[in-house]
């Protein structure tokens, strides 16, 4: 069943909507007779996803650096100036250059991008859609890797450690705020095949989700009310990862050492875990 503002009539403005999950999300709504705005930083992108979605005037696209909050701030009032509401905010726009812990290379980046991206979208929109008094939903696109922390990557898992808890916070504040109509929930996708992941592969590997599937997953998901929108993927079912997460936050309540499941004196222990039933 479809979340009631997944419907003819509604706004959407998605960030990171010229490729991939959000792309997908943004066909999803065109098909739902919806209006889309869909903003990011390349301009190519931008305007064949126009053309990909060819819905003529239900279509806007604004060009755009999510971790700079002026614009994001002049892609809203032009929004609101134009289409008075906004319904469906997805912050999705994200990037994964790669990083270590020791060497500063990406991390102003990552964090900027990743994270800062996701707080400027919430702070510029959602007063706007508060004062305009409609019912509406936050998507925030966070990651596995912001919930199990695996080493290879730190400044992603930190800033989509930082997604986790800001939209948490963000869900906790909205639910309290008097009058307020509007609910926010973490979109946690799964091994998707996009622009970010695809490396120097030509095809889909087996394990992957297409964005298609992640985007029809994640509408699903909100249609049911879920907060934590956690995607599976073809090598990943949900129980194997309700174990993973579960068994990271073991870490602390065993007090074992961080990073267990990747410790040589536990990872077979966590492999035992895994495979019971
Ligand atoms: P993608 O690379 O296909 O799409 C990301 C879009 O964001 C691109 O169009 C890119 O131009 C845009 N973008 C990047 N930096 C931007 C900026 N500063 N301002 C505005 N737009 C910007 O990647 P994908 O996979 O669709 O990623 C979407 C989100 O999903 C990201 O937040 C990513 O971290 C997250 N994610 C993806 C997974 C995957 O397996 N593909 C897994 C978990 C999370």
């Amino acid at each position: 069943m479809n979340h009631p503002l997944i419907a003819p009539g509604c706004v959407a403005f998605v960030t990171g909507g010229a490729a991939g999950i959000g792309l997908a999300l943004a066909r999803r709504f065109i098909e739902a007779d919806m209006r889309v705005a869909i903003a990011d930083k390349n301009e190519a992108a931008l305007e064949e996803a126009v053309d990909i979605l060819g819905a003529g005037d239900r279509v806007k696209s604004f060009a755009l650096d999510v971790a700079h909050r002026g614009e994001l701030e002049l892609a809203a009032d032009r929004l609101f100036g134009a289409w008075e509401g906004l319904h469906v905010l997805v912050n999705n726009a994200g990037i994964q250059p790669g990083s270590t812990v020791l060497d500063d290379a990406n991390w102003d980046h990552v964090l900027a991008v990743n994270l800062g991206g996701i707080v400027n979208g919430t702070q510029v929109f959602v007063p706007r859609m508060l004062a305009a008094g409609e019912e509406g939903v936050v998507i925030n696109t966070g990651s596995k890797q912001g919930i199990t922390t695996p080493p290879g990557d730190p400044a992603y898992n930190v800033a989509k450690a930082g997604v986790k808890a800001f939209t948490e916070a963000l869900e906790h504040d909205l639910r309290n705020r008097e009058g307020a109509r509007i609910s926010a929930h973490l979109l946690i996708p799964g091994f998707v095949y996009t622009g970010l992941t695809k490396g120097g592969r030509t095809e889909k590997p087996a394990a992957a989700w297409t964005p298609e599937e992640t985007a029809d997953f994640a509408l699903q998901s909100l249609g049911r009310g879920d907060f934590y929108i956690l995607c599976p993927d073809n090598d990943v079912p949900r129980a194997l990862d309700e174990k993973r997460i579960a068994w990271a936050a073991g870490d602390i309540v065993e007090n074992r050492p961080p990073l267990s499941r990747w410790h040589k004196d536990w990872a077979e222990r966590f492999s035992t875990y895994v495979n019971r039933d």
